[in-house]
């Protein structure tokens, strides 16, 4: 045995284990041996049934149930059960509930966090330091804002039943992501954890017990991606919360097209971790262990790439290197193990591939020189140089202790090389340069920016992607978004919330009923428009597409008609084909300055555009009264059109974010950024007032859009270009493709370099754009053939246009010495 100064020179440290007793004697109290938590109870563990494993000896803890539909099926009927008088219970009511599971979380701590390492393989020192304190902050901060839901989200109610899906690698922390916003916010769960972690999700399910909670408000249920697919599809279900890997998140999203539920996706991620020449290395290298050696790599905002300026790159190799001698891997109930074990052999399997792959592909693996516990699934932490940018390994998401270094000359190549993924989770600075840092975090395409910090969270924070890494945000104000409806919206179902108190169901009767029986008829195909005809004269003019600023015959060579009330034709359009949405999309993309200049810029330019139309208010009111049985009808739209262009020029500068109070000395700042590129398929009814209504949010918030303009009624539309041309709309901010919408919308959809699409028609083409927006994972949002009333001004306009058309991107900012 060594000597105390022997020690003392060597720094040597020995095992600390943390006892297990007390996690093993609870599962023993169940038999090892778990039913499913539905409507309060506990069902008999069930026939079809699997077993959880300790990855870091391989042996089994317990056996858990399948969950089969037809259990599903009860779990969702017992939510559905509880939801009216969850949310009937009142803010207050509700936030004693998650204040209460808050107290619980914290006094049952040390048993959550033992049960924890010893289901997923994590380090005690972070399911203990990390995990668990951050679970019961979430239900703290959760209980806030139920407390204040009604003063500060006075429109919105639940969304109702919501299923949930969460992974393997935080598992009780992304339970209290999910179910903390949503029993704020008033709805109930039915939530799947993922199979190789359950445990601290029935010892969860066994708190909501201990605490009080209604049954029926959260139901656990466990099994595969079986189970998992069967809650996606169940009818019940208002919303489907997901955090896993893009391939599943893909499924889901195609799963859930046109069914009206309402989706978020917390997916994969790439995460780049930019390392400038003026930064303090010593912190980069421990940033380093944070971001990539943290839960062993798995974890979906891993700063996975590190982007070195040149010149800095050798010592900071070098420092690394060092760094990862002294790392420890080992038992996870070892309070002195860096790195535990990777989750299961089917993960290990893929680590090591990923890293053959690697080193066949020309990258340089370095690993430290000490090996890894032979029992149990352990992999080291491995570094990777001389890799290309397109590298397998540079692409792919590892989810393991592997990272790959790359070089950058400027800034603007950090950017470049930062963005090219398919992945926007998140992305670190270092720098000492703060000018530099909050000039670069702006021109990343990721949901989180960190500077000089990385993987930090909190629930004041919203967290989730940009891009292929999904949509939505979890925690902070822009997280409950996800989990409530307008009650004035009429685009989604809020199931929950329409039966719920306060549920104004503002949606009014259209001006008149002639008017749907109208846009029924077109819609169904009918030739002649049922409108009575006006006296005024048809107008004879070919309108082309306006792209890129500039007036372009459409590629098809084709016009379609345009009639008027009566029939009569009054002029033609150009037929909008794919390659002219190609080139819209492309003049789109060109036309970034749109984003970059001040808020102010777009407001004037706004201002400048009501200016215009309303010059030249009485040829549009002329244009539009052909498509009307009511003059005065026509005048009013103009009208309303114009105030639309000033509420929109109004919010240009004033939709702003917010300072995030995280819990550490930080300033956190949410910053809605614009989502793109958007397509929009304009509403049919109202062609001038629902072309500025869907189009002027985006554009007053930095998106560059492709409109497809009323099929119908085109013109007033094309009477724009003169308009946009004369009020200094930038080339390319606006491009309008005229033609058949719902053929354009899928080509839309479909288009990979499309961020967004917004679709306002029928049900089954917004259940095709949700489909097939899957692709690239475009934002989407679609009207599911419901009707929408433009007129008012609070379903028509305001915060849920403006929110829709943009994404938070949250930057943290470390202070102090
Ligand atoms: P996964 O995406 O298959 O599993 C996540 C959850 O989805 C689990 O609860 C699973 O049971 C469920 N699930 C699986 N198939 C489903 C389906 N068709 N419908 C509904 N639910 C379904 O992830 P997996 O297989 O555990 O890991 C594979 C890869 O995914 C990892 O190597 C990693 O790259 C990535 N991943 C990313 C995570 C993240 O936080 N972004 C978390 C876990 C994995």
């Amino acid at each position: 045995m060594a000597s105390v100064p022997e020690i003392f020179h060597s720094m040597e440290y020995g095992p600390a284990p943390e006892p297990a007793g007390p996690a093993l004697q609870w599962l023993e109290r169940h038999g090892r041996q778990f039913g499913l938590f539905i409507g309060g109870e506990w069902t008999e563990p069930g026939k079809d049934s699997f077993e959880t494993l300790n990855p870091a000896t391989a042996k089994p803890l317990a056996t858990l149930t399948q969950a089969s539909a037809a259990e599903v099926d009860r779990a969702v009927k017992a939510a559905r059960n509880a939801q009216q008088d969850w949310w009937r219970l009142g803010g207050h009511g509700r936030a004693r509930h998650l204040y209460g599971i808050a107290r619980q979380i914290q006094k049952h701590s040390r048993l959550f966090a033992v049960l924890e390492s010893l289901d997923n393989g994590k380090p005690i020192r972070e399911s203990r330091d990390i995990d668990i304190p951050l679970v019961a902050r979430h239900f703290y901060h959760h209980a806030g804002w139920a407390q204040l839901m009604e003063q500060e989200l006075p429109e919105r109610v639940p969304v109702g039943v919501v299923g949930q899906i969460i992974p393997w690698n935080f598992p009780l922390l992304m339970l209290a992501w999910k179910i903390a916003p949503a029993l704020a916010m008033g709805n109930t769960v039915v939530l799947k954890p993922a199979e190789f972690t359950s445990l601290t999700a029935l010892r969860f399910a066994e708190l909501c017990r201990e605490i009080g909670l209604p049954d029926g408000v959260v139901n656990i249920i466990t099994g595969d991606g079986r189970t998992g697919e069967a809650l996606v599809v169940h009818p019940d279900i208002d919303k489907i919360a997901f955090t896993g890997s893009t391939d599943v998140g893909r499924i889901i999203r195609t799963a859930t097209a046109g069914s009206g539920k309402k989706v978020s996706l917390e997916l994969g991620g790439k995460s780049p971790f930019i390392v400038f020449s003026d930064s303090d290395l010593d912190s980069v290298v421990e940033g380093v262990v944070d971001a990539i050696w943290f839960n062993q790599g798995q974890v979906c905002c891993a700063g996975s790439r590190i982007l070195v300026q040149e010149g800095t790159q050798e010592r900071l190799v070098s420092k690394l290197k060092s760094r990862m001698e002294t790392l420890r891997v080992g038992e996870p109930l070892d309070k002195s193990v860096d790195m535990g074990a990777i989750i299961a052999p089917v993960q290990l399997k893929r680590i090591q591939e990923l890293v053959r792959r690697g080193e066949d592909e020309g990258a340089v693996m370095w690993q430290p020189s000490w090996s890894c516990p032979q029992d149990g699934w352990f992999f080291p932490p491995t570094l990777f140089t001389e890799v290309s940018p397109s590298a397998t390994i540079a692409q792919v998401e590892i989810f393991g202790p592997v990272v790959v270094l790359m070089t950058f000359r400027t800034p603007a190549e950090a950017v470049e090389l930062a963005n090219n993924t398919r992945y926007g989770l998140a992305a670190s600075v270092w720098t000492e340069n703060i000018n530099l840092a909050l000039d670069v975090a702006p021109q990343l395409k990721a949901g989180t920016v960190w500077i000089n910090c990385t993987n930090v969270f909190d629930a004041a924070s919203g967290f989730g992607g940009y891009r292929e890494s999904g949509f939505g945000r979890e925690g902070g104000r822009e997280g409950l978004r996800e989990y409530v409806v307008w009650s004035s919206g009429t685009s989604e179902r809020g199931n929950g919330g329409n039966r719920g108190p306060g549920a104004k169901t503002r949606v009014k009767a259209r001006s008149g009923t002639a008017k749907r029986a109208a846009s029924k008829a077109w819609a169904s195909g009918s030739a002649v428009p049922p409108f009575p005809r006006t006296d005024l004269p048809p107008i004879d003019r070919t309108p082309k597409l306006y792209i890129g600023g500039k007036q372009v015959r459409p590629d098809s060579g084709y016009a379609l008609p345009v009639l008027d009330a009566s029939g009569r034709l009054i002029g033609e359009v150009g037929q909008g084909n794919r390659k002219d949405i190609r080139n819209a999309v492309e003049a789109a993309h060109k036309a970034t300055g749109w984003s970059q200049i001040s808020a102010h810029a777009r407001a004037q330019v706004l201002y400048y555009l009501a200016e215009n139309l309303a010059a030249r208010a009485e040829e549009f009111g002329g244009r539009l009264r052909v498509f009307l049985t009511d003059p005065a009808a026509a005048e009013r739209e103009v009208a309303l059109t114009i105030d639309r262009i000033y509420t929109y020029a109004a919010w240009a500068d004033k939709y702003e974010g917010a300072v995030h109070h995280t819990a550490f000395r930080n300033v956190t700042l949410a910053m809605p950024e614009p989502i793109g590129v958007v397509g929009v398929v304009c509403p049919e009814d109202q062609p001038l007032l629902g072309f500025v209504s869907t189009v002027l949010p985006l554009v007053a918030t930095g998106n560059t859009v492709v409109a497809v303009p009323s099929t119908r009624a085109p013109l007033s539309a094309t009477d724009l270009y003169q308009v946009l041309e004369t009020s200094d709309v930038p080339a390319g901010a606006v491009n309008i493709v005229t033609g058949v919408g719902d053929e354009l919308a899928r080509v839309l959809a479909a288009h990979d370099d499309v961020d967004g699409m917004w679709y306002f028609g029928s049900a089954e083409i917004s259940a095709e754009v949700e489909r097939l927006s899957a692709g690239n994972m475009k934002r989407t949002w679609v009207s599911l053939g419901k009707p929408r009333d433009w007129e008012d001004p609070r379903s028509g306009a305001g915060e849920e246009f403006l929110e829709q058309a943009t994404q938070v991107k949250n930057i943290w900012i470390p202070y102090g010495e």
